[in-house]
């Protein structure tokens, strides 16, 4: 298993800490998951941002474990705001929120400058917004999810549905490959075109680029505002990037 699809039952809380359950203690290393705790465990008391998919339901659960030491948490997709509330974890609406010390999340591509492609499980905008109040932002992803140029993942952009085949035609001029993402809509009521193609090695310039086309709501580059904090996950454990200055709350 990846160390952040490890199943939930496969762990169990002790102590402050998350530590391997049953016979699994030799399956997979508990630092991995002692990480996520650590991040957990330093939102106490907190209001706590909400990344969405695989990797982000790891730290969820994590959550639940310890929600009575939280203040509540704020989701960035409707799936993450109805696992945190099956879990009992207060939610907060972001506008009632005016400091958020940690947002934890996944990605899908990841650069040691701590730039990412995030979207592909289509809350990009969502993501973005609850991201740009956290004052960290911290990124959980296995050492997969590492490369050194950004766009093998394809590119994911929101787009108002009207504006569709202009935004289409403004991406293919600059060299990308926009698929529309068949049956998705997403939260906003939004499409999503997945770009292929791009190696993008200006993610700033690309994301304020993009940004700017007419009919765009939100590119997945996340580039501007990079993670503060990298939690990569490898086979011997975690391994820990920092921007300067970055520190946990
Ligand atoms: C959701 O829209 C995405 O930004 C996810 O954070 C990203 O796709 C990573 O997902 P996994 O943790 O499932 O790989």
């Amino acid at each position: 298993a990846k160390l952040w699809e490890i199943p939930e039952d496969a762990v169990t809380w002790e102590g402050g800490e998350i530590r391997p359950a049953g016979d699994n203690a030799g399956k997979f290393k508990p630092m991995t998951l002692a990480d996520v705790a650590k991040v957990a465990g330093k939102t106490g008391g907190s209001i706590v941002g909400v990344g969405t998919g695989s990797t982000a339901n790891f730290f969820i659960d994590a959550l639940g474990a310890m929600r009575d030491r939280i203040a509540g948490a704020v989701a960035s997709s409707e799936a993450s705001a109805a696992r945190l509330c099956a879990l009992g974890i207060p939610l907060l609406d972001l506008n009632d929120v005016t400091d958020m010390p940690v947002y934890v999340d996944g990605a899908d591509e990841v650069t040691s400058q701590l730039a990412m492609i995030k979207g592909g499980g289509g809350a990009l905008t969502r993501e973005k917004i609850v991201g740009a109040v956290a004052r960290t932002f911290v990124c959980i992803a296995d050492g997969s999810k590492l490369v050194a140029t950004l766009g093998r993942f394809p590119l994911p952009v929101e787009v108002i549905p009207m504006a569709r085949a202009h935004v289409a035609r403004a991406l293919e001029a600059l060299g990308g490959r926009p698929v529309l993402r068949a049956g998705f809509k997403t939260d906003n009521g939004n499409v999503i075109l997945d770009v292929h193609g791009l190696s993008i090695t200006d993610p700033v310039a690309l994301e304020t680029h993009i940004d700017g086309i007419t009919g765009v709501v939100t590119v997945g580059l996340f580039a501007r505002r990079p993670a503060d904090i990298l939690l990569l996950g490898g086979p011997d454990g975690v391994a820990e990037h920092r921007r300067p200055g970055a520190g946990l709350p």
